[in-house]
């Protein structure tokens, strides 16, 4: 959305569109899980991308008539409906990038981690399909829990020969932008003008919001600092707990997934300045997997951000020396969950 007001901008000043250069629609997305609450919303969103010549939707149900639907906007990209896996393959073919919400969101009382052994699977089937049939792409894992899901994908990938830790990515966007909500509602402050990075991993006490590094430079009492951290590890709770049974966060989580992929096309396109925050491979700390800023190029992650982790206050050192015990737990899960598998 930002990018498309810059260019409205750019349009008016050029007056005529002489300058003017339309982004090419030429990326292939795939969306696997697609007819779900978040694989829905987020297919409309993906659908109205400059950048997106093929939106491919998968799932194991459903999925024809929400295909019928959006492939009635007339923005560029064309949409195509694969169901069941014996169409998984045709449904991944030469996709740049691939989405996978699938799997089941929490019910209230639940954690992230409770959805594991039916989640684990699911992820686990959907990746060997990726590596078979794109194994370039980048891969955005949605599907929780996503502090073990990444690890699965990376361990199936690795088992398939065809692991680029630079081009998986654990989606933590949603806690981005429920920190720069918060944050900005609690201050006063533009909400366009506000980022806050969110590191650590996705679940609970692992969401580490790093206040202190917030732009533009805020001051927060103790106690907001508190209530904020607090607020935004819990957010997907508020909302599991509004929707009373009917599911987990799917619209925001839509917009926070749109975002993360018009990101890596916009990298994949030759933007030199793409900048997130994604659960990835990482030498950032002791732990394998840590989810932190991130600089996407077009062969994925091209730098991990480290000055984000630089000068921590007490309250953030504290908060990231103990979620790395529950994080560490949930990475080797994942690993082990593979690695127990014939
Ligand atoms: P949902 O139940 O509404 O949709 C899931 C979809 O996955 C359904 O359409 C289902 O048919 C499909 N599916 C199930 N098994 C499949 C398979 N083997 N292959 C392809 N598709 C399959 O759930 P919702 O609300 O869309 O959530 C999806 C996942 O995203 C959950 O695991 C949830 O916990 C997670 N999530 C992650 C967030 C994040 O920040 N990373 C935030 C919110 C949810």
């Amino acid at each position: 959305v930002l990018k498309q007001s810059i260019t409205s901008k750019a349009q008016k000043e050029n007056k005529g569109y002489g300058n003017y250069v339309q982004p090419q629609a030429s990326y292939k997305v795939a969306i696997l899980g697609a007819s779900g609450g978040i694989g829905q919303p987020l297919a409309l969103l993906v659908k109205m991308s400059p950048l997106v010549s093929e939106l491919n939707l998968y799932d194991i149900a459903n999925v024809k008539g929400v295909a019928a639907d959006l492939s009635h906007c007339n923005t560029p990209s064309q949409v195509s409906d694969f169901t069941g896996a014996s169409e998984l393959a045709n449904c991944l073919k030469g996709v740049n990038v691939v989405v996978i919400p699938a799997g089941v969101p929490r019910k209230p009382g639940m954690t992230r981690d409770d959805l594991f052994n039916i989640n684990a699977n699911i992820v686990k089937t959907l990746v060997e399909a990726v590596a078979d049939n794109c194994p370039d792409a980048f891969i955005h894992i949605i599907s929780n829990p996503v502090n073990s899901t990444v690890p699965i994908a990376a361990e199936v990938l690795k088992r398939k020969g065809v692991y680029d830790p630079k081009k998986l990515f654990g989606v933590t966007t949603l806690d981005v932008v429920r920190a720069n909500t918060f944050v900005a509602h609690k201050k006063n402050l533009r909400l366009i003008d506000v980022d806050v990075p969110v590191v650590g991993g996705h679940a609970g006490i692992t969401i580490l919001p790093l206040l202190s590094k917030t732009k533009p430079s805020t001051t927060f009492t103790d106690e907001e600092v508190q209530e904020l951290t607090v607020r935004i590890q819990n957010a997907g709770t508020e909302v599991v707990e509004a929707k009373a049974g009917a599911g987990s966060a799917t619209l925001s989580m839509a917009y926070a997934a749109a975002r993360f992929v018009e990101s890596s096309l916009r990298a994949l396109d030759g933007d030199s300045d793409v900048y997130e925050c994604a659960f990835v491979q990482s030498d950032l700390s002791e732990l394998p997997f840590f989810a932190s800023r991130i600089k996407i190029g077009k062969d994925g992650v091209e730098a991990l951000i480290p000055s984000d982790l630089q000068g921590l206050t007490e309250y953030e050192q504290k908060a990231l020396d103990a979620l790395k015990p529950e994080l560490k737990a949930s990475i080797e899960k994942g690993i082990g969950f593979v690695q127990k598998k014939a």
